[in-house]
Protein backbone atom coordinates (compact mmCIF):
# COMPACT_ATOMS: atom_id res chain seq x y z
CA UNK A 1 0.00 0.00 0.00
CA UNK A 2 1.58 3.33 -1.03
CA UNK A 3 0.70 6.95 -1.29
CA UNK A 4 0.53 8.57 -5.16
CA UNK A 5 -0.39 11.81 -6.07
CA UNK A 6 -3.45 12.84 -6.83
CA UNK A 7 -4.71 14.15 -10.75
CA UNK A 8 -7.53 15.35 -11.94
CA UNK A 9 -8.77 11.42 -13.11
CA UNK A 10 -9.51 11.32 -8.81
CA UNK A 11 -11.66 13.87 -8.90
CA UNK A 12 -15.03 12.15 -8.94
CA UNK A 13 -13.91 10.17 -6.42
CA UNK A 14 -12.98 12.22 -4.15
CA UNK A 15 -16.51 14.26 -4.36
CA UNK A 16 -18.53 10.90 -4.03
CA UNK A 17 -16.37 10.34 -0.82
CA UNK A 18 -16.54 13.83 0.13
CA UNK A 19 -20.81 13.77 0.03
CA UNK A 20 -20.97 10.62 1.89
CA UNK A 21 -23.03 10.83 5.24
CA UNK A 22 -20.15 10.09 7.43
CA UNK A 23 -17.79 12.04 5.73
CA UNK A 24 -19.98 15.41 5.56
CA UNK A 25 -20.04 14.58 10.12
CA UNK A 26 -16.92 14.81 10.47
CA UNK A 27 -16.75 17.83 8.12
CA UNK A 28 -16.91 21.34 9.65
CA UNK A 29 -18.59 22.26 6.41
CA UNK A 30 -20.96 19.89 6.52
CA UNK A 31 -23.13 20.39 3.14
CA UNK A 32 -23.41 18.63 -0.07
CA UNK A 33 -21.11 19.84 -2.45
CA UNK A 34 -21.99 20.27 -5.80
CA UNK A 35 -19.61 18.56 -8.40
CA UNK A 36 -19.05 21.56 -10.45
CA UNK A 37 -18.00 23.33 -7.57
CA UNK A 38 -16.07 20.53 -6.13
CA UNK A 39 -14.15 20.42 -9.67
CA UNK A 40 -13.49 24.20 -9.93
CA UNK A 41 -11.99 23.72 -6.03
CA UNK A 42 -10.37 20.48 -7.09
CA UNK A 43 -8.23 22.35 -9.69
CA UNK A 44 -7.52 25.29 -7.69
CA UNK A 45 -6.19 22.37 -5.08
CA UNK A 46 -4.25 20.56 -7.49
CA UNK A 47 -2.49 24.15 -9.17
CA UNK A 48 -1.43 25.16 -5.58
CA UNK A 49 2.38 24.83 -4.94
CA UNK A 50 1.24 24.95 -1.02
CA UNK A 51 -1.08 22.03 -1.19
CA UNK A 52 -0.50 18.32 -1.99
CA UNK A 53 -3.08 15.51 -2.51
CA UNK A 54 -2.96 12.34 -2.46
CA UNK A 55 -4.47 9.05 -2.85
CA UNK A 56 -3.80 5.67 -1.23
CA UNK A 57 -3.61 2.89 -3.43
CA UNK A 58 -3.13 -1.13 -3.27
CA UNK A 59 -1.99 -0.32 -6.79
CA UNK A 60 -5.63 -1.24 -8.06
CA UNK A 61 -8.47 -0.04 -5.52
CA UNK A 62 -8.40 3.66 -4.42
CA UNK A 63 -8.70 3.19 -0.87
CA UNK A 64 -8.58 6.98 0.47
CA UNK A 65 -7.48 10.47 0.32
CA UNK A 66 -5.11 12.92 2.22
CA UNK A 67 -4.61 16.20 1.35
CA UNK A 68 -2.08 18.71 3.42
CA UNK A 69 -2.35 22.11 3.03
CA UNK A 70 1.12 23.99 3.86
CA UNK A 71 2.00 27.36 5.88
CA UNK A 72 5.87 27.75 6.17
CA UNK A 73 7.03 24.38 8.14
CA UNK A 74 3.61 23.39 9.08
CA UNK A 75 1.11 21.03 7.14
CA UNK A 76 -2.62 20.99 8.17
CA UNK A 77 -4.29 17.54 7.35
CA UNK A 78 -7.37 16.59 6.25
CA UNK A 79 -8.11 13.02 4.90
CA UNK A 80 -10.92 10.44 3.93
CA UNK A 81 -11.30 6.87 3.91
CA UNK A 82 -12.84 5.52 0.98
CA UNK A 83 -16.74 4.92 2.84
CA UNK A 84 -16.33 1.15 0.82
CA UNK A 85 -13.39 0.50 2.40
CA UNK A 86 -13.54 1.77 6.48
CA UNK A 87 -13.01 0.25 9.73
CA UNK A 88 -9.73 -2.03 7.93
CA UNK A 89 -6.78 0.28 9.06
CA UNK A 90 -6.41 2.25 6.13
CA UNK A 91 -6.87 5.66 8.21
CA UNK A 92 -4.09 4.42 10.58
CA UNK A 93 -1.73 3.38 7.45
CA UNK A 94 -2.37 6.85 5.41
CA UNK A 95 -1.44 8.63 8.51
CA UNK A 96 1.80 6.38 8.95
CA UNK A 97 2.45 7.05 5.19
CA UNK A 98 2.22 10.39 4.97
CA UNK A 99 5.48 11.22 6.73
CA UNK A 100 7.96 10.05 4.25
CA UNK A 101 5.79 11.27 1.04
CA UNK A 102 5.04 15.06 2.23
CA UNK A 103 6.69 18.00 1.13
CA UNK A 104 10.47 18.57 2.61
CA UNK A 105 8.81 22.01 3.76
CA UNK A 106 7.12 20.58 6.32
CA UNK A 107 8.28 20.07 9.41
CA UNK A 108 4.94 19.73 11.95
CA UNK A 109 1.81 17.65 10.99
CA UNK A 110 -1.18 19.19 12.40
CA UNK A 111 -5.11 18.56 11.94
CA UNK A 112 -8.18 19.40 13.53
CA UNK A 113 -10.74 16.39 14.79
CA UNK A 114 -14.05 16.49 15.89
CA UNK A 115 -14.94 15.14 19.59
CA UNK A 116 -17.17 13.26 18.43
CA UNK A 117 -14.65 11.54 15.90
CA UNK A 118 -13.51 8.36 17.73
CA UNK A 119 -11.53 6.40 14.60
CA UNK A 120 -10.18 9.67 13.02
CA UNK A 121 -8.65 10.76 16.71
CA UNK A 122 -7.37 6.86 16.86
CA UNK A 123 -5.60 7.24 13.74
CA UNK A 124 -3.89 9.93 15.18
CA UNK A 125 -3.35 8.26 18.76
CA UNK A 126 -1.54 5.23 17.11
CA UNK A 127 0.78 7.56 14.94
CA UNK A 128 1.97 9.26 18.34
CA UNK A 129 0.54 12.72 17.66
CA UNK A 130 0.15 14.62 20.29
CA UNK A 131 -3.47 15.59 21.52
CA UNK A 132 -4.75 18.95 22.68
CA UNK A 133 -8.13 20.31 23.26
CA UNK A 134 -9.43 23.41 21.45
CA UNK A 135 -12.81 24.83 22.32
CA UNK A 136 -15.20 22.33 20.64
CA UNK A 137 -12.35 20.13 18.33
CA UNK A 138 -9.18 18.72 19.35
CA UNK A 139 -6.05 19.37 17.79
CA UNK A 140 -3.67 16.60 16.81
CA UNK A 141 -0.17 17.45 15.95
CA UNK A 142 3.44 16.02 15.99
CA UNK A 143 6.82 16.81 14.19
CA UNK A 144 7.46 14.92 10.82
CA UNK A 145 9.57 11.65 11.38
CA UNK A 146 12.65 12.08 9.37
C1 LIG B 1 -11.94 8.66 10.19
C2 LIG B 1 -11.48 7.71 9.10
C3 LIG B 1 -10.45 8.40 8.22
C4 LIG B 1 -10.84 6.49 9.81
O1 LIG B 1 -10.32 5.61 8.83
P1 LIG B 1 -10.55 4.04 8.97
O2 LIG B 1 -9.71 3.37 7.95
O3 LIG B 1 -12.00 3.77 8.96
O4 LIG B 1 -9.95 3.82 10.44
P2 LIG B 1 -9.10 2.56 10.95
O5 LIG B 1 -9.68 1.31 10.38
O6 LIG B 1 -7.65 2.84 10.72
O7 LIG B 1 -9.44 2.60 12.49
C5 LIG B 1 -8.81 3.47 13.38
C6 LIG B 1 -9.29 3.12 14.78
O8 LIG B 1 -10.62 3.59 14.94
C7 LIG B 1 -11.48 2.50 15.28
N1 LIG B 1 -12.72 2.74 14.56
C8 LIG B 1 -12.97 2.52 13.26
N2 LIG B 1 -14.22 2.92 12.97
C9 LIG B 1 -14.74 3.38 14.13
C10 LIG B 1 -16.00 3.93 14.49
N3 LIG B 1 -16.97 4.09 13.56
N4 LIG B 1 -16.19 4.32 15.77
C11 LIG B 1 -15.21 4.18 16.68
N5 LIG B 1 -13.99 3.67 16.40
C12 LIG B 1 -13.77 3.26 15.15
C13 LIG B 1 -10.76 1.26 14.82
O9 LIG B 1 -11.16 0.14 15.56
C14 LIG B 1 -9.33 1.63 15.07
O10 LIG B 1 -9.05 1.49 16.44
P3 LIG B 1 -7.82 0.59 16.95
O11 LIG B 1 -6.58 1.33 16.49
O12 LIG B 1 -8.00 0.58 18.42
O13 LIG B 1 -7.97 -0.72 16.28
C15 LIG B 1 -12.66 7.18 8.21
O14 LIG B 1 -13.61 6.57 9.01
C16 LIG B 1 -13.31 8.28 7.41
O15 LIG B 1 -12.92 8.51 6.26
N6 LIG B 1 -14.32 8.96 8.01
C17 LIG B 1 -15.01 10.07 7.36
C18 LIG B 1 -14.09 11.27 7.11
C19 LIG B 1 -13.33 11.68 8.35
O16 LIG B 1 -13.79 11.56 9.48
N7 LIG B 1 -12.13 12.23 8.14
C20 LIG B 1 -11.28 12.73 9.21
C21 LIG B 1 -11.68 14.13 9.58
S1 LIG B 1 -10.65 14.76 10.89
Amino acid sequence: MYLRKATIDDAMDIHAWRNDPQTRAASFNKEEIDPDSHIKWFRGKLADENCELFILTDGEKKLGHIRVDINDNTGTISYMINPTHRGKGYGTEMIRLLDAAVDKRVSVLSALVEKDNAASQKCFERNGYERREEGDTIRYSKLKAD
